[in-house]
């Protein structure tokens, strides 16, 4: 798309790279008056990583909805803004137009605004992934509410935390949720969280799977019969750069989830310019990214940035296997997809279908393949550029966080070289440095811990409600950078290889789980004790949990005891953190001073027996010996 800040050679990249750290205010400066703001900035960037605190393009107002939606409608209004295949394959698929659009997140907004809802306030989304559910996120950002989009495979219980750390005033939520054969009662599960959320007046229903749901009167009401009954013009909120755009959860070493808060104008900055670089969609392309939008990929890659390029965005309520493993391939060809992103779990699982299936596609549209979420191995990135992209493809291995808001490291397009398994060089304006444990800066090649030493647009602001634990958990370990929680390697090239998570956060399936949190759900089964929870390498979903628990008292129905742990998981978080193993153990290695010494649990999860190192600190080295054994071990 012919946005002035994508850059279209190699040479450019270099030039812009250079640029962006020699005089970053002119660099992002540019960047920036790309898009339409209401009142401009008066300061570019002011910013102290010790605090931490981090203004961009501050005394500018603007609406992210006006940048994703008004702006088109001129020259783009009849183009397809999204295009939505459903969860069964013999279902219709929709074509909404970017001035459709437009009418319906107006009319959406209005609906909001007729049930109370202000500037500020905010909304928690939990609902399938169907054209209403964008709406509803563009709708809170186009009055200035701050959205919370809460994942579909969450439980009441941890939709219940996530409501009241943030105060929400309305639930958006659907009838229910088709995910391949499985189906998920979101009604039920906002009805089951309800009565501990205080703060919530008001839930809107959007009638997705005709399932019948009980309605409160007064409290619940349908989205369809309210939209009938608003107008389809609401202008948009004019909002200051740093207002907040909205809350996102994520699990961490520690303590349950923490709202990562992303604001207006940096947010929507990067998250535009990001999409254009890494992907380089041309005006008629079709763009498809299969994340969730209740993850930051599908905040980033499915709503904004391909909206704020008025780009065509694909959007898809299934999952790969369903109806069979050849579904991402029927819909590439059936929507002339020319850019596709997934995950690493998603492209193992579908190789280990039918390492040729791929092959009955010709997908001759397909220009570019990304990654995103987890280290992709060697072997699956190779799969992905022979089978899928017929060795004509570009393929862009993504890193970046919930935290940064958009792509940190990748190729771009097929402008940057390519290198297997590699997320590669640094968007320009991104200074990634690695260092040592104490903080020493690396240069050249070398293995360390990865931190960002200087600000972009997207930086998290803070932790929603706790200011404190932001500064604790990104800037505090390296005292004026931002510390990202993953190890890497760089190359003599200056590629980056992501390594994995240092800290107690574990990536299954590309999903970050804190094994804090699955311990604190394991420990609430009246029988355990005690747990602890590492991640072990599994084939398809990259990490596995592999949980060691401990009981009151011996039981022989192990099996059934097991059932009973995962179950409890399952209520307390969701289905997406349930334990893989479970061994059931006496003890844990702890050291003189009560520390869980995870090293070793770690090397046990792995099968690397023979090499736990010393434990000769422990307290009871027994301990070991009767883990190591596999007694109580049940897979
Ligand atoms: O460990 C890194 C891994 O996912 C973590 C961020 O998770 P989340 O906030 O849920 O965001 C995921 C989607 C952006 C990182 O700390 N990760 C993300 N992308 C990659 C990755 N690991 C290796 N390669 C990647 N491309």
């Amino acid at each position: 798309m012919s946005t002035p800040y994508r850059l279209k050679t190699w040479d450019e990249y270099v030039a812009a790279h250079r640029r962006s750290i020699d005089d970053p205010e002119a660099f992002w400066d540019d960047v920036a008056t790309n898009y339409s703001w209401r009142k401009p900035w008066t300061s570019v960037l002011e910013w102290d990583f010790v605090k931490p605190e981090v203004k961009w393009f501050g005394g500018g107002q603007l609406n992210i909805t006006e940048n994703c939606l008004d702006r088109h409608l001129a020259t783009r209004g009849d183009k397809t803004a999204i295009i939505w295949e459903a969860n069964d394959i013999d279902h219709p698929s929709k074509h909404i137009t970017y001035r459709e659009l437009h009418a319906q997140v107006c009319r959406m907004a209005n609906v909001l605004k007729k049930h109370g809802v202000k500037k500020g306030d905010r909304v928690c989304l939990y609902m399938p992934m169907v054209p209403s559910l964008a709406i509803s996120v563009l709708a809170c950002a186009r009055i200035g509410a701050i959205h919370s989009v809460v994942f579909g495979g969450f439980s009441a219980n941890s939709l219940v935390d996530r409501i009241n750390d943030s105060q929400c005033s309305v639930v958006i939520t659907s009838d229910g949720i088709r995910r391949g054969a499985k189906n998920i009662p979101a009604k039920t599960v906002v009805d089951e969280a309800l009565p501990s959320c205080p703060t919530i007046g008001c839930v809107l229903v959007s009638k997705c799977t005709d399932d019948a749901v009980p309605m409160q009167a007064g409290r619940d009401h349908w989205i369809e019969d309210e939209l009938k009954a608003v107008d389809a013009i609401c202008p948009a909120e004019p909002m200051d750069s740093e207002d907040p755009l909205f809350i996102l959860y994520t699990s961490g070493s520690t303590g349950k989830p923490k709202g990562v808060v992303h604001t207006c104008g940096g947010y929507m900055v990067y998250a535009g310019y990001s999409f254009a670089n890494v992907f380089q969609c041309e005006e008629n392309d079709v763009f498809w990214c299969t994340a969730d939008i209740g993850w930051i990929t599908g905040h980033s890659y499915i709503i904004y940035g391909p909206l704020l390029n008025g780009a065509t965005s694909l959007m898809f309520a299934g999952i790969p296997t369903y109806p069979d493993a050849t579904r991402f391939w029927q819909v590439i060809e059936k929507h002339k997809v020319n850019q596709f992103y997934t995950a690493p779990t998603a492209i193992r699982s579908l190789m280990a279908a039918g390492h040729d299936l791929p092959s009955r596609f010709a997908m001759p549209s397909l220009k570019l393949l990304g990654t995103v979420g987890e280290p992709i191995n060697e072997e699956a990135w190779h799969w992905y550029h022979e089978q899928v992209g017929k060795k004509r493809c570009a393929v862009v291995d993504t890193w970046w966080q919930t935290e940064t808001g958009g792509i940190m490291l990748s190729g771009l397009g097929d402008i940057t070289p390519m290198k297997p398994a590699h997320a590669g060089l640094p968007l320009p304006g991104i200074r990634t440095i690695l260092v040592d444990q104490q903080g020493n800066e690396l240069h050249g090649e070398a293995e360390g811990y990865l931190c960002i030493d200087f600000p972009w647009p997207s930086v998290i602001r803070t932790t929603w409600g706790d200011h404190e634990r932001c500064r604790l958990n990104y800037f505090a370990q390296y005292p004026g950078r931002y510390f990202t929680g993953d190890g890497a390697k760089r190359d003599a090239d200056g590629f980056f290889r992501i390594i994995g998570r240092v800290d107690d956060v574990i990536n299954v399936s590309g999903h970050r789980i804190g094994t804090a949190e699955v311990e604190n759900a394991i420990d609430e089964h009246p029988d355990v004790v005690e747990s602890a929870v590492v991640g072990y390498p599994h084939d398809i979903k990259g990490q596995g949990i592999y949980a060691f628990v401990i009981c009151d008292h011996v039981r022989t129905d192990k099996d059934a005891l097991r059932k009973e742990v995962i179950a409890t998981v399952e209520r307390i978080i969701g289905k997406i953190a349930r334990p893989d193993k479970i061994q059931f153990v006496s003890g844990l290695p702890k050291t003189r001073s009560g520390k869980i010494m995870r090293r070793i649990l770690r090397k046990v999860a792995e099968g690397e027996m023979n090499a736990l190192g010393d434990t000769s600190t422990l307290l009871d080295p027994g301990v070991v010996e009767e883990i190591k054994a596999g007694k109580g071990m049940i897979a």
